[in-house]
């Protein structure tokens, strides 16, 4: 059989880091763009994270992989430490990061900079979104729908009825992750 071009390269992954706490449609948007760039995405979660979350680890990964069931292209997974240790152990070609809005260009750069630093090889590659989804971060959806307002508009249906079992647990119902 002749062998192609795509059959002759090595395939390449990206990273796409964060903490998905939870997934919006941005995310979504910025998985979907990559996978145009590349032949796999992994969509890692940051296990050791300060922050207090609203969704454990284990909650989030599987609301991940309800949202990306079916998809071939795209694995979820989790890491901890060094994000760039991350990147070279699953030998990928580059980060992802979704910038969303000017405000998001210095954290982003200094982020860019510093895995820059620890491992010069690995890039970081800069999606933007969507405008429709340029305002959408994962506090927002939690504080709208915390104070009872409707986020069906910004994240898959999957976070959105985690969130209602997680009031439902929070009002003494029973907490179902699956
Ligand atoms: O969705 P987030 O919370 O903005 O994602 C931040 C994340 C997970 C990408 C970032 O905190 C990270 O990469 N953490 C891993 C620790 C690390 O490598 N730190 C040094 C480089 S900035």
């Amino acid at each position: 059989m002749t062998s192609t071009v795509t059959d002759q390269r090595a395939r390449r992954t990206a990273i796409f880091p964060g903490s998905f706490d939870p997934i919006t449609n941005g995310h979504v948007d910025i998985v979907r763009r990559a996978l145009r760039l590349f032949d796999g995405v992994v969509v890692a979660v940051l296990t050791n994270a300060s922050k207090q979350p609203h969704f454990t680890v284990d909650e989030r990964v599987a609301i991940l992989g309800e949202v990306f069931a079916g998809e071939p292209g795209i694995e979820v997974d989790t890491f901890d430490g060094l994000l760039v240790d991350y990147v070279q152990r699953k030998q990928a070609a580059a980060i992802i990061r979704g910038l969303r809005a000017v405000s998001d260009f210095e954290y982003e750069m200094q982020m860019a900079h510093m895995n820059r630093h620890l491992s010069p090889t690995v890039e970081t590659v800069f999606l933007i979104p969507d405008e429709t989804n340029s305002f959408l971060s994962s506090r927002l959806v939690k504080e709208v729908f915390s104070l009872g307002g409707t986020v069906t508009a910004f994240v898959p249906p999957a976070v959105e009825r985690r969130l209602q079992q997680t009031r439902e647990a929070a009002r003494g119902g029973p907490r179902a992750v699956r």
